[in-house]
């Protein structure tokens, strides 16, 4: 799963080798940047405009110059898979900080924004989405801002590593026993045939495949009801289920050492991994635009 040779430094391409920034760097000493993550299918990018709309709004958010418009940037990233000829299933990783500077916590005059994009192949996990993964709860440690994709992640890296620790995918935060998403991935509870998951507030990164879930469940008639649920309801839920660019809509099965419901993903879980199925099914059937 290596990176591809080609990559987006600034508004141009160089090769990855090309890439040095100086150990003074705001990203590097402050996490002082944002991020985003856009999935690639058979060469093709997937929510592409929920994703580029979110970058320009985190960007806003801390006050970050980014030195392209939206329509700018979507071209760029276009040329980008086309320049390292990508049909695969990957991703684009793409990051900009307030710049190099010497290091000094107010916004440097004399710097401008660092970008760099790369794009690596990441193949599909089949194997959770058929079977679901475990989870263990966290408490969330983070900032109040976390509708911000910013790069400060050590308190999800923490509960990531937690996670993984016990042999589990994901931690699931909760603030004093309400949950609010996981380290890496929303939450979602079904109970009663409804679903229910924390409202799109600062307190979670409102992520661009929660979106789809919440227009899959209008369509199949499931409540999507934004209101959050405790870590106590968990024993009792009928279905669990986690979304992210990464992860598709991944079913959880365990949480700690309680067994969601008969330890198999449910019904309506099912029913919003066969719609998205579905949904990137088209990337399969077209051929990548670039190569037409
Ligand atoms: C904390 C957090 N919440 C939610 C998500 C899901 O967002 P998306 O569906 O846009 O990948 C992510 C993805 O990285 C995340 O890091």
């Amino acid at each position: 799963m290596s990176i591809y040779p080609i990559i987006l430094s600034q508004t141009t391409f160089t090769h990855k080798d090309n890439l040095t920034y100086p150990f003074e760097e705001r990203g590097l000493q402050f996490g002082d940047g944002i991020y985003e993550v856009v999935r690639i299918y058979n060469g093709q990018y997937d929510l592409f405009e929920e994703h580029l709309n979110r970058l320009f709004r985190s960007a806003e958010a801390i006050q970050l110059e980014l030195p392209f418009t939206k329509e700018q940037l979507a071209q760029l990233l276009m040329e980008l898979l086309k320049k390292n000829d990508m049909t695969a299933d990957g991703i684009i990783y793409l990051q900009a900080t307030r710049g190099s500077a010497p290091r000094n916590h107010v916004f440097p005059k004399e710097a401008s924004t660092n970008v760099y994009a790369y794009v690596r192949d990441l193949p599909r996990n089949e194997t959770n989405q058929a079977n679901g993964v475990c989870t263990i709860t966290q408490p969330d440690e983070r900032w109040r801002n976390c509708y911000i994709k910013s790069l400060n992640l050590l308190p999800n890296v923490l509960a990531k590593q937690a996670a993984t620790e016990k042999g589990c995918y994901e931690a699931i935060l909760h603030l004093d026993g309400e949950v609010t998403e996981c380290a890496s991935s929303n939450v979602y509870m079904i109970k009663s045939g409804k679903i229910y998951t924390y409202p799109a507030t600062n307190r979670i990164l409102k992520g661009c495949v929660r979106i789809r879930v919440h227009n899959y469940a209008d369509e199949i008639g499931v409540p999507f009801i934004e209101e959050s649920f405790s870590t106590e309801a968990i024993a009792s839920a009928d279905e669990l289920f986690l979304s992210s660019t990464t992860s598709e809509i991944l079913p959880i099965t365990k949480v700690d050492d309680t067994v969601i419901a008969n330890g198999r993903p449910g019904p309506i879980t099912r029913q919003l991994q066969k719609r998205f199925e579905q949904q990137i099914e088209q990337y399969r059937s077209c051929t990548t635009e670039y190569t037409k």
